[in-house]
């Protein structure tokens, strides 16, 4: 199993894979949307990730209908056929840009993610998010007992900004993949889903223009490589009692609360 994971825009590092060459796309790109749209009461605006002191925030997406289609169109190009495309929104990213995944795939649902606990929201405060799953061409989940509600607690602290379960991009392989298989995630962050393809016995490619977050999660995976657990994320992100029946096992480390042992 490869990993590669290397500090570059999406749209560059896609346009130079083979047509073809990628089994899944899962990924979680980093909308700006929201931050350019959404103005709250003063004016403040929800995750501010650009101003001085929030250096450890990161770098949008520029996530204009033009540039997202030029996204879509490579994510196009290096699927295979037949292959599975995952893409995570917030509500306002779906309503603004989910539906030129159509243009380019065939939209086949839209999973929820329960994260159990409540979020921020001046208007019903958030506890969700989106993931419109989609095919190039036909094929099937390779099973049918998965639904298409997934919940799984948020990584609390997260170390890295917005962090996401390991289980999540695991959900999002266990209907896609065979061991063997490629998967890509060009918005690689923390690497929890390169996490997750390891764990299913996949290869890996992605990408991220921060350098800190290619540091993070190259060290995250020659870590769990080396000792076959995950230093940022130690603990499942199950919730007690959920049946998930369809998720491996072997990609479930341990129950109970996360540690909060910085990494
Ligand atoms: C929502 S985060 C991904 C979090 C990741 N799923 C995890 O679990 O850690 C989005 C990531 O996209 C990166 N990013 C922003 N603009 C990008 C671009 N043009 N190309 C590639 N990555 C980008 C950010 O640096 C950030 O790490």
């Amino acid at each position: 199993m490869t990993v590669r994971i290397v500090y570059q825009d999406c749209i560059a590092f896609l346009s130079e894979l083979p047509a073809g060459s990628v089994d899944v796309i899962a990924t979680d790109p980093a909308y700006s949307g929201m931050n350019q749209h959404m103005m709250f009461g003063t004016g403040r605006i929800v995750g501010d990730y650009q101003s001085p002191g929030n250096e450890r925030w990161f770098q949008e997406f520029h996530d204009d209908p033009d540039t997202y289609r030029r996204f879509l169109r490579q994510c196009q190009r290096v699927l295979r056929d037949g292959g599975h495309v995952y893409v995570m929104f917030d509500s306002f990213s779906l309503l603004s840009l989910g539906g030129l995944v159509r243009e380019f795939f065939d939209v086949k649902n839209v999973i929820v993610w329960d994260k159990v606990k409540l979020g921020m929201g001046h208007y019903f405060r958030r506890r969700h998010e989106l993931i419109v799953f989609a095919t190039k061409g036909r094929r099937k989940l390779s099973r049918r007992d998965i639904p298409d509600v997934w919940r799984f607690r948020r990584i609390h602290p997260p170390r890295y900004p917005t962090q996401k379960p390991v289980e999540l991009f695991s959900a999002m392989l266990a209907g896609s993949v065979e061991p063997g298989a490629v998967v890509c995630d060009p918005f690689v962050g923390s690497g929890s889903s390169a996490i997750a393809a390891l764990q299913r016995g996949c290869s890996f490619l992605g990408c991220d223009v921060s350098a800190e977050a290619v540091e993070f999660a190259s060290r995250r995976v020659a870590a769990y490589q080396a000792t076959g657990s995950d230093p940022a994320q130690p603990c499942s992100a199950r919730v007690d009692g959920e049946a998930y029946s369809w998720l491996d096992a072997s990609a479930l480390p341990c129950a109970g609360v996360p540690s909060t042992k910085a990494y």
